[in-house]
């Protein structure tokens, strides 16, 4: 017995030292053949000694665990995001501020490439991989544990020495060029949807409830910063990143010590250069103070530290051709002018079409279907159309213009008053039904799941519905004939749309696509009014008397009113029980408590800490007074602490504050535990 022991271990560490050297050194000393027999050896003998499979066996990287839904993680320490350098000045100007405000005349920092990716937290307790997570919203992520341990570039347990008691260490998990390009030819044979870019494919795949085909996926990791450390201290970054080496994580080679503000400078051009030549998508350097306890003196702002900062680089440019242009005609009947491109790689994604706004902006750039167009995509924002290149233009282009009539129900168009707009005038066009439609079952308006385009066009086409409220009239036995449902799709978006009954206010408010009416607005509107009726019965000066309406949104909001369509759709959706009365903050848990925050935050904005109290129905309040209920002490916090000590209120710190608010909140889980229900 003894003997097998110690042969399971010592295959594990061979397979785990022949890992280090394949994946992290890059530099293997066996073939795949001779890993593989070692490999299969092991499986072997531990499935028949299981009492010797230790966790972070080197077999335990296939996947195996099946999931329900992600556990939420919460971080130790907040995973923060960077502020952004634009160009060379605001990186000169970031390295001015450091100087000033440590009264240093030199600083040394560190240049990285910016990893797009996704950013994780993997966590090490003494040496051994213990759990994972997603960045999540900073404070809280999704563990993903079973997932990262698929990923051979994360060591399952720490190698060599000074190994502390508690380690934590955040990277970026990414998905190269290449082998994004493999992986979507492989989902277009098996027809499945394809990955707009390698980010995206490295996000669906760490997120996959099934860890065997995370294990599938060819996900790759760098890791660039610590998370809460217990039992060893650093004096600087790039000690700090030679211990991991020594542990066995993956680094990038690509790191840089810089000496001066010369050297942060050519680091983010030679970056910029080298950016095509990398086999993986970066979209800037980051760059960090070298030393930890300068980084403490900095400090942070609100939700990013004043210790680093992001140099982005200049959006991609690429040149293609329009092959066609589509008129697209949205929920208010505008037109709008669509080019097909001949596909290409914009910035890690694959652009198809871009919009071409309206017809002023088709002739201000004399854009012809098949010209030759520079098409440019500025970090996440949608594509555009730069110009023509007219010295390309092939022979018998001819200016394009909209159509006059309405390409969906050959109505007459119009153009909107004032604007570059055109509409189609015909109210009950089937193109403003089904976009009206598609808006009213949105996340953020009635949240009904399984209503995508393709599901509302057939509905509209059958003839199933004419109206958003015809939705509640839906039933089992005439969807099921239909072509794209089967039994369990049907009853799932019956349920989902009798879930969404319940939505609140704001909700139904925002759904009703009042124009004008986002998301913001809807729930003032809701707080205002406290039912769809009250608000269906005001005038333009009880709308224009409230803080955040003008007079162009109260026309809008009286006109909609007055239109007896409108009036008639509420009605319907009043009878199939669509009537919240009044907006779910009312029965909010901090309904009616008085908060003050005085002194900086250092995690939350003013704004985002005042939204998380209005949300539970709790108020905001600028001064202390008898009726304040809690005083929110941040850095700082000046004469409303000593008010509030002198009144005996409440005083909470930020970090009390979070924890209030997501004890109120409830878990950060619900959406998912929704989902089950399925
Ligand atoms: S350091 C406060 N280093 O960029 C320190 N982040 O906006 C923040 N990222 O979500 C992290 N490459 O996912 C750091 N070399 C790098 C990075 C990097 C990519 C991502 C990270 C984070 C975002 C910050």
């Amino acid at each position: 017995m003894k003997q097998i022991e110690e042969k399971i271990r010592d295959l594990q560490n061979r397979l785990r030292d022949h890992n280090y050297r394949y994946y992290i050194l890059d530099n293997p000393t066996i073939s795949d053949a001779e890993y593989d027999k070692l490999f299969r050896e092991l499986q072997e003998l531990e499935k028949a000694y299981p009492q010797f499979a230790d966790t972070d066996s080197p077999t335990k990287r296939v996947g195996t665990v099946v999931l329900d839904a992600f556990d939420s993680l919460a971080h130790r320490i907040p995973m923060l995001s960077l502020a952004n350098a634009l160009n060379e000045s605001e990186l000169r100007e970031f390295y001015h501020r450091i100087v000033k405000n440590t009264e240093k005349p030199k600083i040394e920092l560190v240049g990285e490439p910016k990893l797009d990716g996704l950013g994780v937290e993997l966590i090490y307790e003494n040496g051994v991989f213990t759990a994972g997570a997603t960045r999540g919203d900073g404070y809280t992520g999704e563990d993903i544990t079973e997932n990262l341990k698929t990923i051979r570039q994360i060591p399952l347990r720490l190698q060599g020495h000074l190994i502390p008691k508690l380690l934590e260490v955040r990277g970026e998990v990414i998905i190269s060029e290449e082998n994004f390009i493999r992986l979507n030819k492989e989902r277009e044979a098996e027809e499945e949807k394809l990955f707009a870019n390698p980010r995206n494919a490295a996000a669906g795949s760490l997120r996959q409830l099934d860890s065997r085909i995370t294990a599938r996926r060819p996900l790759e990791v760098f890791i660039y910063a610590p998370g809460k450390i217990e039992g060893l201290e650093f004096e600087t970054h790039t000690a700090f990143i030679n211990q991991l080496k020594a542990w066995g994580f993956r680094i990038n080679p690509l790191n840089k010590l810089l000496h001066s503000e010369e050297e942060m400078i050519s680091y983010f051009h030679e970056m910029e250069a080298q950016r095509e030549k990398l086999p993986y998508d970066i979209d800037g350097v980051v760059i960090k103070v070298n030393t930890f306890s300068l980084q403490k003196t900095l400090g942070m702002r609100t939700r990013t530290p004043r210790w680093a900062i992001a140099g982005k680089f200049k959006a991609r440019r690429e040149i293609t051709q329009i092959e066609s242009i589509d008129v697209q005609v949205g929920r208010s009947g505008v037109l709008t002018p669509v080019a097909n491109l001949k596909p290409v790689q914009l910035a890690g994604v694959l652009v198809r079409r871009v919009t071409l706004h309206n017809q002023d902006e088709i002739d201000r750039k004399d854009i012809r279907v098949y010209d030759w167009v520079i098409i440019e995509r500025a970090g996440d924002v949608i594509p555009k159309v730069i110009k023509v290149i007219t010295e390309r233009r092939p022979k018998n282009t001819k200016p394009y213009h909209l159509p006059d009539t309405c390409p969906v129900c050959g109505a007459r168009v119009q153009r909107v008053e004032g604007g570059v707009a055109v509409k189609c005038v015909h109210r009950d066009c089937p193109a403003q039904l089904k976009t009206g439609i598609q808006h009213f079952a949105s996340k953020l308006a009635m949240n009904i799941e399984g209503l995508g385009e393709k599901i509302v066009d057939q509905l509209v086409d059958e003839g199933l519905i004419a109206s958003v409220a015809d939705l509640y009239t839906l039933d089992y036995h005439s969807l099921v004939p239909l072509d794209r449902f089967a039994e369990k799709s049907a009853r799932k978006l019956l349920v989902s749309i009798q879930g969404s009954t319940t939505r609140s206010l704001a909700h139904v408010i925002y759904a009703l696509g009042i124009p004008n009416i986002g998301e913001y607005l809807a729930r003032v509107l809701a707080e205002q009014f406290g039912s769809v009726d009250a608000l269906m019965n005001t005038n333009i000066d009880t709308l224009t008397a409230i803080d955040d309406i003008g007079e162009i949104v109260a026309e809008s909001i009286v006109n909609f009113a007055a239109d007896t369509d409108n009036r008639a759709m509420i009605d319907a959706l009043k009878k199939h029980g669509i009537n919240p009365r009044t907006d779910r903050r009312e029965s909010a848990p901090l309904k009616n408590k008085i908060f003050v925050f005085s002194g900086t935050l250092s995690t939350l904005t003013r704004d985002e800490a005042k939204e998380m109290v209005r949300d539970l129905g709790g108020k905001a309040s600028g001064s202390v007074s008898a009726k304040t209920d809690y005083l929110i002490a941040g850095e700082a916090a000046g004469s409303k602490l000593d008010d509030a000590k002198a009144l005996n209120i409440t005083i909470l710190t930020e970090q009390e504050f979070i924890v209030l608010v997501q004890e109120y909140s409830g878990s950060p889980q619900k959406p998912k535990e929704q989902l089950k229900l399925f």
